[in-house]
């Protein structure tokens, strides 16, 4: 799949599974119970393959999974689409990978009839990379729910409306 140069993007495949788990635990951005989202995302996406509701991508760099992405319809809505997971390996971040990602799925997400990319983030300062990686990508505020993942972690929905 068309990706800059040194990048490649592919349907995640299972050997991709321990790699993947591995770079998320490297960020030491997330929570064990959402490590335990993401397995259970890539084994979904992994069995059902393009036909299934997660639409599962990892990228590799010098022959090495280095990104991985997971988008899907957001149940009950018209043309609404979820970016359920984005993640880069911590030694290949600010090399382009999450971009070519982000693109992908927002390229798949368009071609299956989306209007609308929903993100969810964290509004810890340990995030403001990641939001700044959205905001740069044209994705805008839309809410933000105090306290929701913890006492002091808000929840910040971001929205971008897709090309047809
Ligand atoms: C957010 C993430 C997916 C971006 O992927 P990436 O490959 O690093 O991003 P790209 O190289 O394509 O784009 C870089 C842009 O993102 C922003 N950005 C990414 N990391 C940044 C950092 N550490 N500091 C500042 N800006 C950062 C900047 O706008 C940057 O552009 P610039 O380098 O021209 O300033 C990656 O940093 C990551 O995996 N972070 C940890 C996991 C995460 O937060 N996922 C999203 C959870 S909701």
């Amino acid at each position: 799949m068309k990706a800059p140069a040194g990048i490649w993007l592919r349907r995640t495949e299972a050997a991709d599974r321990e790699p993947i788990l591995g770079f998320i635990r490297q960020t030491e951005l997330f929570r064990a119970g959402e490590l335990s989202i993401a397995a259970e995302l890539l084994d979904s996406a992994i069995a059902a393959g393009p036909a299934g509701h997660y639409q599962s991508f990892t990228a590799e760099v010098a022959g090495t999974p280095a990104g991985w992405t997971c988008l899907g319809p957001t149940p009950c809505t018209e043309g609404t689409f979820d970016l359920y997971w984005i993640v880069v390996a911590p030694a290949c971040q600010r090399s382009g990978v999450g971009s070519a990602l982000l693109r992908h799925a927002e390229n798949l997400a368009a071609e299956r009839g989306g209007r609308l990319m929903v993100v969810e983030t964290s509004g810890r300062a340990a995030y403001a990379p990641s939001r700044r990686f959205y905001l740069r990508h044209g994705y805008r505020e839309a809410a933000r729910v105090p306290a929701f993942y913890a006492p002091t972690d808000d929840k910040l929905i971001l929205l971008k409306p897709l090309q047809a």
